[in-house]
């Protein structure tokens, strides 16, 4: 399958580990040209590094806390400089943020509406601009399945992540037009630096296989999942295979959710 992604310029937020680190190197892996940030710069050069040693191919990265607008700013405009154009942006960055109602503060709750739906908002309305000069573009945001169904205890991302729902669906309808898609990635439970150290943590006489499956018990597919499968739908999305989607969400899950 033609992916149509060589010479295309993308930016993945959050991108120094985990999902986003796996969706730069698939985009590389590719012929794209790609942005990676996060605010630790230290992780970013490591990250930078291992796609270099992987790929033989130099990443532009630009340490960036997508909770200011002017970072978001900067992120976009310094794509565009380094690279002319502006096709694909995943909305990658986020952690996890999960508690009962009443142990939320409003501080809390505002850290993690900037983090995962203003973040997404300011890099979006910074890139779009860019996406209509290269005739359209692909905007990607990663986003939680317990969105679509949360769970108790599941406060402020859930909510965070169910108002990226909306924003991916609304943006959908106003550039279509302008060959602009935009999709949701709906993660469920894909193995990172938090789950590892919950296994190391909680269950450090298990082997990874173990405690996967103990994890997935919920889970039809029976084990957590890789940032491998979900990068690799990013990749689809992002791709000229998806050319005819947009305004939809892709449960990355293993059948977790009860919702489809
Ligand atoms: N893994 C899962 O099971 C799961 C489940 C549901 C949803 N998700 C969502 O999927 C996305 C990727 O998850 P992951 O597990 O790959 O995460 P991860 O391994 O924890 O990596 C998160 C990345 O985001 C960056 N980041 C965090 N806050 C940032 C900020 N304010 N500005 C810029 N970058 C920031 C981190 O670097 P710095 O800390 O250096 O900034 C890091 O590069 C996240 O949005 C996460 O919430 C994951």
């Amino acid at each position: 399958m033609e992916l149509g992604l060589k010479g295309k310029v993308a930016i993945i937020t959050g991108s120094s580990k985990g999902i986003g680190l796996e969706t730069a190197l698939h985009l590389v892996k590719e012929g794209a040209r790609v942005t990676i940030c996060a605010r630790n710069g230290e992780n970013l050069r490591e990250a930078a590094t291992r796609i270099f040693n992987e790929t033989g191919i130099e990443v532009h990265s630009i340490e960036t806390d997508v909770t200011i607008e002017e970072d978001c700013k900067r992120l976009v405009t310094s794509t565009v400089e380094k690279y002319g154009r502006l096709d694909i942006l995943v909305n990658n960055a986020g952690t996890s943020a999960a508690n009962p109602f009443e142990e939320v503060g409003t501080d809390l709750w505002q850290q993690d509406l900037d983090l995962k739906l203003f973040g997404a908002i300011h890099c979006s309305r910074y890139a779009l601009p860019y996406m209509r000069e290269a005739g359209g573009g692909s905007i990607v945001n990663v986003t939680a399945q317990a969105a679509k169904t949360p769970p108790a205890s599941s406060l402020p991302t859930t909510v965070s992540r169910a108002a990226g729902m909306a924003l991916t669906k609304a943006m959908s309808k106003d550039l279509g037009p302008d060959n602009i898609r935009v999709n949701t990635l709906c993660i469920g439970l894909i193995r990172s630096d938090q789950v590892e150290k919950k296994w190391k943590k909680e269950a450090p006489e298990l082997t990874w296989e173990q405690f996967s499956k103990e994890a997935g018990n919920d889970i039809p597919l029976g084990r957590i999942g890789n940032t491998d499968e979900a990068a690799n739908v990013i990749l689809f999305l992002v791709s000229n295979a998806a050319s005819y989607v947009t305004g939809t969400s892709i449960n990355i899950d293993g059948g977790l959710a009860g919702a489809l």
